[in-house]
């Protein structure tokens, strides 16, 4: 199996902003409770931007960061991908502008919209991409400003979410068996209107949605706790058959970070040891695309994942997507 290894990660990197908003914060802001939010979500604090960040600032600030870690230079780089929801415009792409930034001249650049599960589709898309050889390169990026579009009256919603930004490195495998051993995505639009933002598009233009409230996140969350469930699962079992793995050969499992609850039932259907499950979401929130790059860049400062380890991400989102990938480190 690890002879078909032919993606490798290089570098990972994140953008964290350093304001913080607690759930003490959130009690006044709308009806609720530190203890609520902590026990039906397992939330404490989330990161949130300054009114003059953008999405392009934070993913070039992760990028650099990944760029260094890989030992790269920008122009090194021929394909650029952010996986995000909350660009800094309808179009074009935030990946432009971040191409800009970083100073990536020799990138292709675009946007790719999977909600949730938006970096691990990034790093499946990246793994096709060097595995045929059509790029050397790329530059995933995950990067949310999720306080921008939450509905701050919403208490089902704007307790959950932060902003956040992680970015890795991907490029050709030296053979010595690390990098990506598995890709698993998949999706069900017959589900979409569990978790979205209605306005903003064509069918209800900006001067519509706001007028009808419709430029907030919207969410049915009972329904898309259920269903995130039955994702998790789905995309866990498929991920060790893909990559041959079984759980005993797991070394840290990184899931999207929704939900504290979301997560024990993964870890209960996997029957993975909760100690090999890496959880940060009492510090973040849900930072959507950004969540697992973040936990991944931070299981690795604290040694948690060394080379040759095996790291298996796993993630649902809105769509409903959900994904996962296995990668020897
Ligand atoms: O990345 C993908 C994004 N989304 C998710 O993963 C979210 C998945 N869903 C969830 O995590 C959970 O459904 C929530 C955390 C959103 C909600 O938890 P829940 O246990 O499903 O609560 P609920 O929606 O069934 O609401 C229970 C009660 C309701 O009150 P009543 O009708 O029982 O009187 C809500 O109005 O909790 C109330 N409630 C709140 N109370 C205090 C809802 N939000 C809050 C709040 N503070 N922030």
């Amino acid at each position: 199996m690890e002879n078909n290894v032919k993606t490798m990660m290089l570098g990972t990197g994140v953008a964290i902003p350093p304001k913080t908003l607690t759930n003490q914060d959130l009690e006044k802001i709308v009806d609720t409770s530190d203890e609520w939010i902590r026990e039906r979500t397992g939330m404490q604090v989330r990161h949130i931007v300054d009114d003059e960040t953008q999405n392009s600032d934070l993913s070039a600030q992760a990028a650099k960061q990944a760029l260094k870690d890989a030992d790269m230079d920008a122009e090194e780089i021929d394909t650029l991908i952010v996986a995000t929801v909350t660009g800094d415009v309808t179009f074009p792409a935030t990946a432009c502008y971040v191409q800009d930034k970083i100073g990536a001249v020799n990138a292709a650049a675009f946007d790719i919209q999977a909600a949730c599960s938006g970096f691990l589709f990034g790093l499946s898309i990246a793994d096709g991409f060097v595995g045929t050889g059509k790029s050397k390169n790329v530059l995933v990026i995950g990067c949310e400003l999720l306080t921008r579009i939450v509905d701050w009256k919403d208490r089902s919603t704007c307790v959950l979410f932060g902003d956040a930004a992680g970015a890795a490195v991907l490029g050709p495998a030296n053979g010595d068996g690390r990098g990506i051993l598995g890709t698993f995505m998949k999706t069900d639009g017959r589900l979409a209107h569990l978790l979205c933002m209605p306005g903003g598009g064509t069918r209800y233009p900006a001067q519509v949605a706001i007028s009808e409230n419709l430029n907030t996140l919207k969410m049915r969350g009972p329904e898309v706790f259920r269903a995130a469930v039955t994702a998790m699962g789905d995309a866990a079992a498929h991920i060790l058959e893909t990559a041959g793995l079984t759980v005993d050969d797991v070394d840290l499992l990184i899931p999207h970070q929704a939900n504290k609850r979301i997560i024990d039932a993964t870890v209960r259907r996997m029957k993975i040891p909760p100690e090999k499950v890496y959880i940060n979401v009492h510090e973040y929130g849900n930072t959507s695309s950004a969540s697992i790059p973040v936990a991944l860049n931070e299981a690795k400062e604290k040694g948690l994942l060394k080379p040759g380890d095996v790291c298996v991400m796993v993630a649902f989102g809105g769509g409903f997507t959900w994904g996962s990938v296995a990668v020897r480190m």
